[in-house]
């Protein structure tokens, strides 16, 4: 199981992010937000690459998110995924990072259709599926979201799509989930020693 590690809820995120260098973590999640897509408003965090030598998962919560695309295909990226919530054209934005040599990824919130993702299964290289309403880290993860996956892993089976996990995982909830990917912010980042929270994971 790969991890990546959520900084939201950090305190001090270039200490954090140092910390977790020493750690065998595959990469940092990075949460954008515009404050309009969800309430909350991050500030651009496209100086990180400063604090950290792992590869970024890049997950924007924004309704336009064009702009972050541009700024954050060139740092060390792996995948950049964008809503599918959102009104802006999807198809465009995915041919954008592809464009970057990055990998494209849907995010999907919990109360919207699986359904909606059906017309990109061809396209993208990752679906986010949320675990928690998106907007802050460290909310409790909604059970209903074994029945999503298993929808979504019907869908995918005969595609090359990675399924990844956000919100509310601990070394509890991450039994409930069989995905290639697992987010994790504060269950890693309050605890006591990193590595072993990621290793309680894996
Ligand atoms: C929620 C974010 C998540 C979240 C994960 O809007 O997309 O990445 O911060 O953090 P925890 O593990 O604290 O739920
Ligand atoms: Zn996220």
């Amino acid at each position: 199981m790969k991890i990546a590690t959520s900084f939201l809820s950090s305190n001090n995120i270039p200490k954090d992010l140092k910390k977790l260098n020493d750690t065998d973590v595959d990469f940092i999640h990075v949460d954008i937000m515009d404050g309009k897509f969800v309430k909350n408003k991050t500030k651009s965090f496209t100086d990180i690459y400063k604090y950290t030598s792992k590869r970024l998962d890049i997950h924007l919560m924004v309704e336009h998110p064009k702009k972050d695309i541009i700024s954050y295909s060139l740092l060390n990226v792996d995948t950049i995924s964008i809503h599918v919530e959102i009104k802006d054209k999807i198809d465009e934005l995915i041919d954008l990072i592809h464009g970057y040599g990055i990998k494209a990824g849907l995010a999907i919130s919990p109360g919207t259709n699986v359904d909606e993702l059906d017309k990109y299964l061809d396209k993208i290289d990752k679906i986010l599926i949320m675990s928690v309403v998106p907007g802050e880290g460290g909310q409790e993860f909604l059970m209903d979201t074994i029945d999503r996956i298993n929808l979504i892993k019907e869908k995918t089976s005969n595609k090359n799509i990675l399924l990844e996990v956000d919100g509310g995982i601990n070394n509890i909830t991450k039994d409930y989930v069989d995905v290639d990917i697992l987010v994790s912010g504060n269950y890693i980042l309050s605890s006591e020693d990193y590595q072993q929270a990621i290793n309680s994971l894996r």
